[in-house]
């Protein structure tokens, strides 16, 4: 198992998904956040409004499933998502035809404070976002590592007050701990959308991922 991919399962206790959320690998695609800044979980108290950013993904190299991917999967299959809702959905992302990353802009802004002789500018980056049931999703444009243009990159917060095991709050992340997190129907449609808004390409991997999981259960 690859020790990057997030752990996505079925309940069957309590009848619901779960995401296991690594707290203590910053380097990973998952980080814990407070005042938007990476926090050391190791050596600090979390708190109820600590934010786990996660960059999720929805397939691995060889196209297979992971993370969204999984829940779509796994929510369909335990008739989270009913048969019309998921080809309602994959409409609709078909539909879509206007891309941020190709609308989005970062701009600068002069000020006339200086810092030792240098004056200061304020880059800003566009950030979209969507609350759903107690998390929120976000779209943020990157400069393109290699060529020109923006890359739209979507995140997942999650406060951990709504994570459990509840003691996670008031006291330092233990070594390797997860937090478990049970992504609301209403998350897993935003997310859908956010990656058919972000980029053409996203957007025809949402589709196919849908049109595979219709396909595979008719
Ligand atoms: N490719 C796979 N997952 C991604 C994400 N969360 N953001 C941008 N690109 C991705």
């Amino acid at each position: 198992m690859n020790r990057r991919i997030v752990e996505v399962g079925w309940d069957e206790e309590q009848n619901r998904l779960i995401c296991k959320l690594p707290l203590t690998t910053p380097t990973g695609k998952v980080r814990v956040k407070r005042n938007d800044q990476p926090i050391a979980t190791r050596q600090i108290a979390l708190e109820p409004n600590d934010l786990v950013e996660w960059q999720i993904a929805y397939r691995d190299h060889y196209g297979n499933p992971i993370e969204l991917g999984l829940l779509l999967l796994l929510g369909y299959q335990q008739s989270l998502f009913l048969r019309d809702e998921l080809t309602l959905l994959r409409q609709s992302v078909e539909r879509q035809e206007v891309f941020w990353e190709e609308v989005a802009s970062v701009t600068i802004e002069t000020t006339s404070n200086e810092f030792a002789g240098f004056r200061l500018l304020w880059r800003k980056h566009p950030v979209l976002v969507q609350s759903a049931d107690g998390a929120s999703v976000r779209i943020e444009v990157r400069h393109r590592q290699r060529g020109v243009g923006f890359q739209a990159m979507v995140y997942v917060f999650v406060p951990l007050r709504n994570c459990l095991p509840r003691d996670l709050v008031g006291r330092p992340a233990r070594p390797r701990e997860q937090a478990i997190w049970s992504p609301p129907v209403s998350l897993i449609v935003t997310l859908v959308r956010a990656f058919a808004i972000g980029s053409r390409s996203h957007k025809n991997d949402m589709v196919t991922l849908l049109t595979g999981i219709l396909d595979e259960f008719s």
